[in-house]
């Protein structure tokens, strides 16, 4: 992983220059090793890490430039084509893509799993009815701690390992009771025999009056939406959830931290925020004037634009493709939503404010769209992203932990307050 090249610093007249070695990781361009820079007794400066990589990790690589994402490896597109979701959980937690009897382990473990401690079902009872689901989501899942003791060693391996299972086992589970105790419906259960996808689909339309018939169209369009959202290396979310478990906090307390920071708009919120903008703009005679806005920076245009890729979000063309089959089944090719949403790519595609800036469409530009033809409430959007996060956000923190090198994440600042002054007594202010 080291190189023969040193960047050279020169950074005081009279200092010996400092030496900082050039690391190479597999894929990526090469990372100034800047660990020995405190000896100058300075810091480096990098609000919102543009130039900093937080840690090193073998789980997933994105080139924004050539827009290219792979987990452990493999190409999204190939995983999206060929994988199910419950395969890319076992392949980004354990590094390589199991053996058949591996999946079936994998598949009972996860699948036989998912039922809530049924004290669960009273904490939900505690939240208004009309709470956001990801108020719910942060709340039950940071309360799994008080349920399962018996995974929460976190220096021992197989703890880490039940409670990963018991998470992505568990959190479709709570995101269709966050959803159904919103609604007034009863809450439902898991149903063995179903896929992870199926599953969920479900908990969150079953009622206990009649059969509910998985749609396989549907279902797979949700797997693959699983697929797509499962990992994206150091996002915001996950180095939240790198952050907070560096300090030795328990899994579910960090995925709880990881599902708070999602929870914006600039980040899982954002397939949510293209919606709601679909709804604002209202019909194809608004869409010029919407546009004028966004160039006037009087709001952004959702669902596009990306802190890593610069090209295009590989997500996004795997999403378009499922987009047009879930409304082909549905029958909603002419739907207005979607008739919209067409035409805002075009415009924001040929003009040259988006192509400068480069800002294409990602992947929650188009999820958005699947979910709402599915049936799926906009208020759901961003707890299924969590859902799919999940496994993401518990494989970066399985790989920290297991790291013998692991230290608490601590980064330093730049002060701009008010140098040193003497408290002043009220009647002297
Ligand atoms: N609409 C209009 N202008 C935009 C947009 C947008 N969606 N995104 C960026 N810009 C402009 C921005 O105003 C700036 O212009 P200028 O150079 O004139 O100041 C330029 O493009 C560069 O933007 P930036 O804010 O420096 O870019 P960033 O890397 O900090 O932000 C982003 C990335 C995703 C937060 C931003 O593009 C955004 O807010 N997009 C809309 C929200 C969205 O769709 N988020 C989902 C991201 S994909 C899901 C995930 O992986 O989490």
């Amino acid at each position: 992983m080291e190189t023969n090249r040193n960047v050279t610093l020169n950074y005081k007249e009279g200092e010996e220059a400092l030496e900082l070695p050039v690391l190479k990781g597999t894929l990526g361009p090469d990372v100034v090793d800047i660990r020995s820079f405190g000896k100058t007794g300075m810091f480096t400066f990098d609000p919102g890490f543009l130039a900093t990589a937080s840690c090193e990790s073998k789980i997933t690589f994105i080139d924004g430039d050539l827009g290219q994402l792979y987990y452990r490896g493999y190409p999204i597109e190939q995983l999206a084509e060929e994988s199910d979701f419950l395969e890319t959980c076992y392949l980004l937690l354990n590094g390589e893509l199991p053996t058949a009897e591996q999946k079936a382990d994998f598949d009972r473990k996860v699948l036989r799993h998912n039922m809530l401690h049924d004290q669960i079902l009273t904490v939900f009872k505690g939240f208004r009815r009309d709470a956001h689901p990801m108020a719910v989501m942060v709340g039950v899942v940071g309360a799994l701690s008080a349920f399962y003791h018996d995974s929460l060693d976190i220096s021992d391996a197989h703890h880490r390992e039940v409670s990963a299972h018991r998470l992505i086992a568990k959190i479709p589970n709570i995101a269709a009771q966050a959803y159904r105790y919103n609604k007034g419906l009863p809450f439902s259960y898991p149903k063995n025999g179903l896929s992870y996808a199926e599953n969920f689909l479900h908990m969150m339309f079953s009622t206990p009056c009649e059969e509910y018939k998985v749609n396989p169209v549907l279902a797979r369009a949700l797997d693959r939406i699983f697929i797509l959202h499962a990992d994206h290396e150091q996002n915001a979310s996950t180095s939240t959830v790198r952050l907070a478990g560096s300090s030795g906090a328990n899994p579910f307390a960090c995925i709880a931290a990881g599902i708070a920071c999602l929870w914006g708009p600039s980040h899982g919120g954002a397939n949510e925020a293209v919606l709601k903008m679909l709804d604002e703009i209202g019909s194809v005679e608004n869409v010029a004037e919407f546009m004028q806005g966004v160039k006037d920076k009087r709001y952004k245009l959702m669902g596009f634009g990306h802190r890593v890729y610069k090209n295009m979000d590989p997500r996004a063309a795997i999403m378009k493709q499922t987009c047009d089959e879930v409304l082909n089944e549905l029958g909603l090719h002419n739907d207005p939503k979607f008739k919209l949403a067409m035409e805002l790519e075009k415009i924001a595609l040929s003009d040259p404010y988006f192509i400068e800036r480069k800002l294409y469409p990602n992947v929650d530009f188009y999820s958005g769209i699947v979910l709402s033809a599915i049936g799926i409430p906009v208020s759901m959007f961003t707890p299924i992203f969590a859902l799919a996060r999940t496994v993401g956000w518990i494989s970066h923190w399985a790989e920290m932990i297991a790291d013998p090198a692991m230290k608490i994440g601590r980064p330093r600042q730049l002060y701009t307050g008010s140098p040193r002054r003497d408290y002043v007594a009220t009647d002297k202010r």
